[in-house]
Formats: structure tokens, C-alpha cells, sequence
């Protein structure tokens, strides 16, 4: 066999680590022939939507392939078509810091601010005209996929951007989704390709189907059966439920990258991944109105959910010169579609209780099909926006599904000769617990706080999520459990609960149970913005809480602060200061804090700066450009700002310093017509030292 070396050694992917006996050679070449051609008709099949086989055919090598692995199981390898359900159900998902940190975009909704950005990135590029990518927005989850000499190693969800989960078992269960690239325009040795994981609309419906009929949940839309999917901690599980892929970019230091995004995604094509279907080369904005006005027609067609296009500038060089903003890039905008509008009757206004106490009224509806999604219920907001939009029960109104977002009823359609229910009543008291409830603005609240069991289970939500402390294994079911059986009557009783209690709740074994203390007990650790967040003070998300913990330090020098004090802090209002100060006053509120503190909770302090100490890099500008051999970009930017600095993107006179690793971009050459001083690695990392940075 002559050796390719873009073709990765089989062996070496296997548990075999020793030579081939030569016997079994034959069976080798007839393996690696079967997978290579069911790889194949994968590609054609879920790929490029051609099949050439029947199913009949197809199942047929499938089978000869399994048989002869199962003879031979010493010759698997990971890439084979046979291992795509493999692996027993995890207890939960391992963290994966991505490589590259996975931006989101700017939205915009109307032509003129298309236009404007056009304006914006010509001004910047100093272009007269510029090309862009135009692709469609699918409406899924974003991945990270990476392929190590080809082969597929890891898979992550988009998490927070910077770090995901590794969901690489329920990854390898999508068919489009090679194991093993195709040699194609040649792949980088290592390559990290991003991409989105959607269901198709008759999917989708068949599994809601499917459910139905097994009794169980259905989704409320596409992605949302996309996300319960992929996050399935059993993979076989997923295998039932049919994804699906589109690749729309890669990362990789590879120096003979292509030149431009269009040329990226075909490279992408060549290996075997799939790719949008409808992407397009446009030479000026223009172009990229015409491909969303074109995308916009065709979008009822479509058997998958887009919400509007992409616009990318295409040349990776006026990318780079462009930069990115904290959380999107800059060189590129999602250009939306407008929301989807259906009528349907009101059958109902139900009324849910929030963490906050917030009553929200919810139209029941007459199930409505808006965008091959069926709508039963929708967001009437508060009571304000009932008696102002005038809904009643039995009313014709406009509901509207905008991605994401809960439905919302847009409108209340009057109807020649009908006869009306009588107006909305906002309840005197709490649906769920009976206290009265009192009018904020436009808001009724439930007065019932600590009573209250919807707003406990709310709270308790709140303060195990993702974006506070975190705790993984707390479900809203378990919590549900918790709160109805009188286990846990604040906060601080989630620290009380013992195995006990948790085995004879539904649902918990013994390695459950087991999982979910010790993530209890990890969690009393708690880093200080994190516990602010979990606290659940009004207007106290996870910004406001790091300005709070890094000027004060410590909870108790914030549970102190007067609404004075706070006030004066940078981006702290008065509203804010009157909500924080308020809730530090609340007796029940210490009395729980106690407790935690007396259950293990240590909040954590950080250092803070003694005003009018500044720090070495105060009020300088740092842009970076190139690849640092000795850190990650994201290390150098933490490095900067913990000395005070602060990292942009773009070169300007204003910036104080440029660090250029390896292959430095357009930045570099912007620095020197600007005068700007430029720091290769070595001259970055005696700065650090000389001005008194250390790793701890
Ligand atoms: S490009 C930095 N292209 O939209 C570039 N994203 O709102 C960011 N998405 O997180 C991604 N289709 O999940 C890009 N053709 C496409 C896309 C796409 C869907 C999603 C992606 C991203 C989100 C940004």
C-alpha cells in the first residue's frame, strides 16, 4: 500500500499498536474497501442529497462490513461507519475550552442598517467595494468540530463561546457528519471546523410524532428538539433522532489557507463535509439584498428553519483588519428575516409565576401552525399589555414566533359582528400560593416571597444555572420534586440534603444521588460574582455583578454599601442601588446567607485595588495580531487587563501598544503608519515582568 501521508495509519488509531500479521492483510483490504465505499454513499446520501444505492443495498454492506468487524474486532478503527453508537450514557458532559472563542452576531433587520455596516466597512477597509459571503442563517446550534489527521476527535457545544460541553458521542451519531475527511484540496493536519446542528422539519415532526405516541414531551420547535438532542447524555438516544450538519467555517494555522471565506467553505465541501446548500459570491452589498430577498422567497420551501443571512466580508485579510468586538465580529452580520405572523383564537389567559414574583399573563391558543411550528401558548407580557392590547378569551389575534423567542401575541384582530368575553381581571391573588399581589408599574406581583412555592422553585433554578453557580444534575423536575416534598424551603436547604432524601425522590440512583451532593459540595466553594448572580437580586446580572465584586471584594463590604455608596460606583444606577441596598436590608434574606455561611458556603473575596493605587497598564491600549507561541490570545488579554490594560481590535492612534506573535496580520503594518511601539513576544514578556506580573 503506498502511503499517503494527508492519510492517517490506520493502525495507529486502533488499540493495535503492533505490526500486521500478514494473514491478516486481506481482511484489512476488504475492511478498509467496504468502509470507504459506505463512506461514500454516506456522503451521497446525507451529504449531497444523491443517493446511488437503494437502502436495501446500502444495509447490505453495512452488514458485511459489522460481520466482518465483529470476526476481527482487533481491526476497528474509531472512523469506522460501524461506530457512530458507541459508548455508554455519560453521567454528564465534560467542559471543553474552545480553541478559538465562538462568536455570536450583530443582528440587523432592516436594509438600511445593512447598508450602513456596508458604509462602515468600506470607511474602515479603506475600499471602494467590497465582496462578501452571503449564507443562509440556520436556525440551530453552533458546534465546534475538530479533525485531527482527518479524522473526527472531538465535538463541542458553543457553551458560553469560550468554554462548551464535549457532546463528541452524540456527534459522531449524525450520518452527514464524517468520521473521516476526505483528502479533497488537502486538510490541515490539525483543523477546528465550525458549523450548526439543526433537524430537518420532517424530522422534527415525526419525532414530536414519535413522542406523542410513547407518551412523552414534545418540542416546542426544531432547535429546541436540536439542543434536548445533542445534549442527550445517551448517546443511543440521539441515534434515534435524526441531525443534521452544515459547515460554515474552519480555523487553522495553516499557512496555505485560502484567501477568502467562499474559498474556505469549498475547501470544506472537499473533504466531505456538508455545506450550506445556498451560499453566494456577491460583489457588493447589493448582491447579498438580492440573495436575502431571494432566501426570504424560498424560506417556506425550505425542509429546514432559517431565520435570515449571513453577510461575511470574504477576504480573510479585511477580516482581520476589521477585528472583532467583545462577544461578535466585525466584519459580519446576520441580516434577519421578519417574524412570522399567524391568526388564531384565544382559548384562555393563564397566568405563570416567575422567581421575581412577576405574574405573566399566557394566551392559551387555539394551536396555530406559524413557520411549520405548532403554537399553543403566547407571551401576553404583564397585565399592562392586556388591558392596552384589549385580549379576551375567545378573541381573533396576531401571534407572531420571532426564533427563539417565546411566541408573542402582536395584536388583537377585531372581527365584523362577534359578540366578546368580558375584559381580563388581574388576579387579586397569587395563582400558586394565594397572597395578594400588588401592581409595580406595569407589573402585578405575588407578595407571597418566602411562601411562595413558585417562586422558591424559580429561585432555586436560578440560582444552580449555568450563568450562576452552576450546579450541573439539578434539573426544573428535581427541583420541582424538592420544593412540592417541603425538602427545601430557601437557598440555603439545597446544602442540608442527604442521599437519603435524594434516593427516595424519582429518578435519583445511587451514582446520581452520589453525583449531585458532590457537586453541592464543590459548589460551597463559590466564587463571589457567581453567588451575586445565584442570589437573584433584582437587576443584578452577571455584569453588575462583577462590577460589584471586583470594587467591593467581598459580600460582606456589599451587603454594607449604602444606596449612596453604590450609586457612586461606574455604571451603577439608582435603580440598581436601591434593589441591592434593599435586599441586603431584608432580614429573611441575611438570615439564608447565615445559614449557607454555617452549612460550608465560603464566598470567595477577590483582590481589589485601593483607589487611587492605579495599575501599571492603566489607560494603555493593547491590540494583538499574530500567534504567540508561549500563550493563547486569551492568556495575553488576561495578562494585559489584570495589570490594567485593556485589549482592542483594532489599531489606531490611540493604542499604546502592538504585540506581534508569528504571521502578523494588516495590524501590523497599520501599527508602524501610525507610529504605534510594536512588542514581538519576547519584548511583550519583559514588559510584563518589568511592570510586576507573576502567575499567582
Ligand atoms: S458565522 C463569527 N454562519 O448564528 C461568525 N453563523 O448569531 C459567527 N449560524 O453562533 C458565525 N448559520 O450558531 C455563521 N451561515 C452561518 C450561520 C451561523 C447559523 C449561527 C451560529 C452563530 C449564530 C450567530
Amino acid at each position: 500500500m503506498k502511503s499517503d501521508p494527508m492519510q492517517p495509519d490506520l493502525f495507529e488509531n486502533s488499540s493495535h499498536s503492533l505490526p500486521m500479521p500478514p494473514s491478516l492483510r486481506p481482511v484489512q483490504k476488504k475492511l478498509e474497501s467496504l468502509r470507504q465505499t459506505i463512506r461514500r454513499h454516506d456522503e451521497l446520501y446525507y451529504v449531497r442529497s444523491r443517493p446511488e444505492i437503494s437502502d436495501a443495498e446500502y444495509d447490505k454492506l453495512f452488514r458485511e462490513l459489522q460481520e466482518l468487524e465483529g470476526q476481527h474486532p482487533e481491526l476497528v478503527t474509531p472512523d469506522s461507519p460501524t461506530q457512530r453508537v458507541g459508548g455508554a450514557p455519560l453521567d454528564q458532559f465534560s467542559k471543553v475550552t474552545h480553541e478559538f472563542p465562538l462568536l455570536s452576531l450583530d443582528s440587523e433587520m432592516d436594509e438600511g442598517s445593512v447598508l450602513a455596516f456596508d458604509q462602515r466597512v468600506k470607511r474602515e477597509l479603506g475600499r471602494e467595494q467590497i465582496g462578501y459571503s452571503a449564507e443562509p442563517k440556520y436556525d440551530g446550534l453552533s458546534v465546534e468540530l475538530t479533525y485531527e489527521k482527518g479524522i473526527f476527535v472531538r465535538g463541542a457545544t458553543r457553551g458560553d463561546g469560550t468554554i462548551g460541553e464535549d457532546v463528541t458521542h452524540n456527534l459522531k451519531t449524525i450520518r452527514a457528519l464524517p468520521l473521516r475527511l476526505k483528502n479533497g484540496t488537502g486538510y490541515p493536519f490539525h483543523v477546528v471546523v465550525r458549523g450548526e446542528v439543526f433537524m430537518k422539519l420532517p424530522d422534527f415532526h415525526a419525532l414530536n410524532r414519535r413522542l406523542t405516541e410513547q407518551g412523552e414531551e414534545t418540542f416546542a420547535n426544531p432547535r429546541n428538539a436540536s439542543s434536548g438532542t445533542l445534549r442527550q447524555l445517551d448517546p443511543s438516544i440521539t441515534a434515534t433522532r435524526p441531525l443534521t450538519l452544515t459547515c460554515y467555517d474552519y480555523m487553522s494555522p495553516d499557512p496555505s489557507r485560502p484567501k477568502t471565506h467562499f474559498e474556505a467553505v469549498s475547501a470544506l465541501d472537499s473533504w466531505g463535509l456538508p455545506i450550506p446548500q445556498y451560499r453566494r459570491h456577491c460583489r457588493s452589498i447589493e448582491e447579498t439584498l438580492a440573495f436575502h430577498r431571494e432566501m426570504f422567497d424560498q424560506r417556506d420551501a425550505l425542509p429546514f428553519e432559517i431565520d435570515g443571512i449571513v453577510i461575511k466580508v470574504d477576504s480573510f485579510q479585511g477580516q482581520e483588519a476589521l477585528g472583532v468586538k467583545s462577544r461578535s465580529p466585525r466584519w459580519a452580520i446576520a441580516y434577519k428575516f421578519p417574524p412570522r405572523k399567524e391568526l388564531t383564537t384565544v382559548q384562555g389567559i393563564a397566568v405563570s409565576v416567575g422567581r421575581t414574583g412577576a405574574l405573566t399573563p399566557i394566551a392559551l391558543l387555539d394551536p396555530v401552525e406559524i413557520g411549520g411550528v405548532t403554537v399553543s401558548r403566547a407571551s401576553l407580557h404583564n397585565v399592562e399589555e392586556v388591558a392596552r392590547k384589549d385580549v379576551r378569551v375567545g378573541d381573533t389575534v396576531k401571534v407572531e414566533r420571532a426564533g427563539d423567542v417565546i411566541p408573542d401575541v402582536v395584536e388583537r384582530i377585531p372581527v365584523p359582528g362577534e359578540t366578546r368575553g368580558p375584559e381580563f381581571t388581574p388576579p387579586a391573588t397569587c395563582p400558586v400560593c394565594q397572597s395578594h399581589t400588588i401592581q409595580e408599574g406595569p407589573i402585578l406581583y405575588c407578595t407571597g416571597q418566602t411562601v411562595c412555592s413558585a417562586q422558591l422553585k424559580g429561585s432555586l433554578e436560578h440560582y444552580v444555572s449555568k450563568g450562576a453557580m452552576n450546579i450541573d444534575g439539578l434539573g426544573k423536575k428535581t427541583i420541582a420534586q424538592f420544593v412540592d416534598e417541603g425538602l427545601v424551603k430557601n437557598l440555603s436547604d439545597l446544602y442540608l440534603l442527604t442521599k437519603d432524601q435524594l434516593l427516595a425522590l424519582e429518578g435519583f440512583a445511587d451514582k446520581s444521588a452520589t453525583q449531585l451532593l458532590e457537586e453541592l459540595e464543590k459548589s460551597k466553594d463559590a466564587p463571589l460574582p457567581r453567588f451575586l448572580i445565584g442570589l437573584g437580586i433584582r437587576h443584578v446580572g452577571s455584569h453588575i455583578a462583577k462590577v460589584l465584586a471586583n470594587h467591593y471584594g467581598s459580600l460582606q463590604a456589599i451587603q454594607r454599601a449604602s444606596k449612596d455608596e453604590l450609586q457612586a460606583i461606574y455604571e451603577i444606577g439608582p435603580e440598581i442601588a436601591a434593589s441591592v441596598e434593599s435586599f441586603f436590608q431584608e432580614e429573611r434574606n441575611l438570615a439564608v446567607i447565615a445559614r449557607m455561611k454555617d452549612l460550608g458556603v465560603q464566598v470567595q473575596d477577590i483582590a481589589v485595588q485601593a483607589a487611587g493605587t492605579a495599575k501599571p497598564f492603566s489607560g494603555k491600549i493593547f491590540v494583538l495580531t499574530g500567534t504567540l507561541d508561549s500563550m493563547s490570545r486569551d492568556e495575553a488579554k488576561q495578562k494585559i487587563e489584570s495589570l490594567g490594560g485593556r485589549v482592542t481590535s483594532s489599531v489606531s492612534k490611540n493604542t499604546d501598544y502592538v504585540i506581534a506573535g508569528t504571521d502578523p496580520g494588516s495590524k501590523l503594518e497599520k501599527a508602524h503608519s501610525f507610529r504605534v511601539t510594536v512588542l514581538d513576544e519576547a519584548g511583550f514578556e519583559s514588559l510584563l515582568s518589568d511592570n510586576g506580573f507573576s502567575e499567582n
